[in-house]
Parts: structure tokens; sequence; C-alpha cells
């Protein structure tokens, strides 16, 4: 790993996400092959010493299985400022304790994190700064694109990490191998062989105490605006002619930027619902409306499909289903290709085990191929067989290959400031229809796989 980034300061440090995700990310990190000794600096509104401070790093490198000496001496030393990161003054004092080149990472609600942006316009970066930004980037298209624009007056784009930990999914990596490295997929990838796509990504987790983000949220921009449209452009996007990081991000943008609500009616091209009370392995659940700091009257989905096309000669006419709730039945977590039947099948074949499908989990990430072949018994009649591999894992979880990136300044994975608005482009409409409502919330039981009408 170079040694480009001297400081990691965190500005959200007392937050949820820094104790869940990025601590034991970086932990991981510091562990591996990549890790070195960084400087941690950890920023919050609320006061702590550094004791306590260095105590919930060593507690949240441990729950990431960190305990090795680099990341002993890093929480030794790890340092806490309690600052407004909305005033330039507390900023100044907070660049005054960093040594060598900072990266300031956001782990802090949208709002803030414009309004703390927007004082980093009145203060002397040091030169090099990297910034990382968690999703959601902006509320809406608006927002994201005045972000954009006032990042880009603090440090070039190069040094804007746009953090998707999606994009650090070992299987969201694998799927370049697995498309770029075999001829046999690359053949059929395309809307002459493709029946349609789905995207999915069901949990069992319900809100685990999140209200005060995702009551604002919700489904469909919590994940379908970012990790889901995301996952589909590696999905669908051209070859790229290396994986440099304008190579493919280039390829990412380009694929998003033809990507429209199918026949461009958000209100049939989706549907959304919200969980009731329920059981989830044994787990007994509020109805979501009343869970603390939810606010009803917001209308908040805990359920989000939408259907999308690309608009480009590789995929006309292909629908991909992107789908994401909680609080379901079951982790269902893939994306699958349904590829087209066969043109004809040889009269005196029977059976009809329905069209090849190539399923690549998400989690466990895995690969399955499901192919028609001659029956057991009457080798006249088809069957389904299934070819099924695991991916190996990477050295590193997502957090931890979202932070190489950050402290090695490789933007490569994360999301370049055209694609980000392209996002919020393509769910703009669905958010219209479903705020005036021409979408109805429907109901499913927690536990679920989903409304009942929707079967
Ligand atoms: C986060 C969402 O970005 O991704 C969560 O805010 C979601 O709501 C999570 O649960 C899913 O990712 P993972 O990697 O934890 O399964």
């Amino acid at each position: 790993m170079s040694d480009h980034i001297g400081t990691l300061v965190i500005f959200g440090a007392g937050g949820d996400l820094t104790q869940r995700l990025l601590l034991p990310g970086l932990g991981q990190l510091l562990e591996s092959s990549r890790g070195y000794a960084v400087k941690l600096l950890g920023v919050g509104f609320d006061p702590m010493t550094d004791g306590e401070w260095r105590q919930r790093v060593t507690s949240s490198f441990a729950a990431g299985g960190a305990k090795g000496a680099l990341s002993r001496s890093v929480a030794a030393k790890a340092e806490y400022l309690q600052a407004d990161v909305t005033k330039p003054d507390d900023l100044r004092r907070i660049l005054q304790a960093v040594s060598g080149v900072p990266a300031l990472y956001f782990a802090l609600p949208p709002t803030i994190t414009i309004a703390a942006c927007a004082a980093l316009g009145k203060v002397e970066l040091p030169r090099g700064t990297v910034l990382g930004l968690e999703k959601p980037f902006g509320t809406d298209l608006r927002s994201a694109q005045a972000l954009n624009r006032q990042l880009i007056r603090l440090v070039p784009e190069k040094q804007i990490h746009r953090v998707d930990h999606f994009l650090g999914k070992s299987t969201v990596l694998n799927l370049l191998g697995l498309r770029f490295a075999n001829r046999i997929f690359e053949q059929v990838w395309s809307a002459e062989h493709v029946e349609r796509v789905d995207v999915t990504f069901d949990e069992t987790l319900a809100l685990e105490g999140r209200a005060g983000y995702y009551d604002k949220a919700g489904a469909l921009i919590d994940m379908i605006q970012s990790h889901l449209l995301l996952v589909m452009a590696i999905v669908a996007m051209e070859p790229p002619s290396s994986l440099d990081t304008e190579d493919l991000r280039g390829s990412m943008a380009q694929v998003l930027r033809a990507t429209r609500v199918w026949n461009g009616d958000a209100a049939a091209a989706s549907r959304r619902a919200r969980y009731g009370a329920g059981t989830i392995d044994g787990r007994k659940l509020p109805a979501y409306d009343k869970e603390p700091g939810v606010d009803p009257a917001l209308g908040t989905e805990t359920l989000a499909e939408v259907t999308v096309g690309i608009e480009n000669w590789r995929w006309a006419s292909v629908p991909f289903h992107l789908r994401s709730g909680k609080a379901l039945a079951t982790k269902r977590q893939e994306i699958v290709i349904t590829l087209k039947d066969v043109p004809h099948r040889p009269f005196g074949l029977t059976g009809k085990p329905g069209p090849a499908q190539l399923r690549i989990g998400l989690n466990p990430d895995a690969i399955e191929l499901d192919l028609n072949i001659n029956g057991e018994g009457d080798p006249f009649s088809l069957d389904r067989v299934t070819l099924q591999t695991e991916f190996a894992a990477g050295e590193l979880g997502p957090y931890g290959e979202v932070l190489h990136g950050l402290l090695s300044d490789d933007a490569t994975l994360s999301v370049r400031a055209d694609a980000v608005e392209e996002c919020w482009r393509i769910v703009g409409p669905v958010l219209t229809a479903w705020r005036k409502n021409a979408v109805p919330l429907d109901g499913y039981r927690a536990g679920s796989t989903g409304p009942t009408s929707w079967r």
C-alpha cells in the first residue's frame, strides 16, 4: 500500500456506522498485507476522551478480528476531537491535529455532510487531501449536483471518494473476471439471448435502531438508488479496455446514462410496501410504523421494486428488475440472468424445465448455472442440473476494500460524480410518482416474502 495518507480523520466518530463498519474494516485492512501505520483521528459532536475513543477503536477492531501489533498500535495512538464540522474554525483546529496528508471521511447524514463541505470551502486544505463520502450522496438530484460542484472546488475529482461498499464486495469484483475472462458468458450477454435480469437484495434484518436515517430514506434511496444500480451497471456495462479508474468508471457511467424506468412509466414500473408485525427466526418484530423514532406520516417503504430498461444496442427490450427490502423471510441476495428459451427444440425431446439461468450470489458468494440436460431414466426427457461453485473470499471485506482505496488514493472502486447523478436521475420519476401516491404503499408481514398481492 502507498503511504500517501498520513491521517484518517473520521467525522461522525461516535456514530453507528463508524463502530459497526468503518473501524472493523480499518482493523481488517491493518491486519492485511496492505496495512500500514496510519494516524486515526476521530471527530464528533459529543465529548469523548482519547481514552474512551481508544477503547471504542480497540473493541471495534476486535469485532472485525483485528488484534495484531499494528492495529493495537494504531488504536493506542488514536486521538479524538470534539468539534462541529459545519464551523470553519473547528475544521481548522482539526486540520492542525493531522500529520501528513489527511483523508477526511464523512460518516455523517447527507445534510450535515453538505453543510460541512460548504464550511470546508472557507478553510485551506493541505495539498493532496482526500475526501470520503458515505451514501446517500445528497438527498436528490439537485442536491447531489450542488454537492458535486462544491466538492470540485475543494479538491480534484480523483481525490473524491464517493463510497459505496457494494463496489468493495468480492462478488461484485468477481463479476469482472466472470464476464471479461470467459468467452462463454460474454457471447450471450445481450438482448439477443437474455430474457430478463433480476438484482435482488432481500434482508432478514429490520430497522435495527436506524430510524433517524432510514425513515427519511426508505428502501428505494437506501438500496436501489445506490447499491443496486451500481451492481446493475457492472453487470450491463460494455467491456472496459482496462481496469484503470477512468476506464472502469467510464463504462459504468455510460450504461447508467442509457438507463430509464421501464417504458418511461414510473408508476407502472415500481412497487412499494412496508412491513407489519411478524416473526423472523423466532425474533418478534413490531410493525415498522411502531418502531421507535419512526414517523408513520412519512409513509416510508421498507420494500421497493423498480424495473428499468437500458436503451442501447446491447440491452434494448430487456427488463432489469431491481428489488430490495427489509424484514423478509430469507436473505435472497443475488443477480439472476435468465436466458431466452432456445428457438427450436428437436421434436421428441420432452419436458419443459424452463430457460437456463445464471445466478450470482452476493451472499454467500457463489455462482450457479442451471442447464437443461437429458434425463437420467428417459434420455429423451429433459432434466434440470445446476453447476455450482463458490467464489473465493477476498482478503478484505467491503469496508476494508473501500478504505484501502481511500488510503492509497485509488478511486477505482468509488463512484464518479456523473454516475452518482445518473443514479438520482434514474430513480427521480419513481420518487415523484410515490410522493404523489400514484403507487399504493402495500403491506407485508415481517418474516414473509412480501405482500401477498405481489406473488
Ligand atoms: C447499507 C444500507 O448501505 O447496506 C443498509 O444502509 C443495508 O440498510 C446494508 O442493510 C446492506 O449491506 P451489507 O453489506 O451489510 O449486507
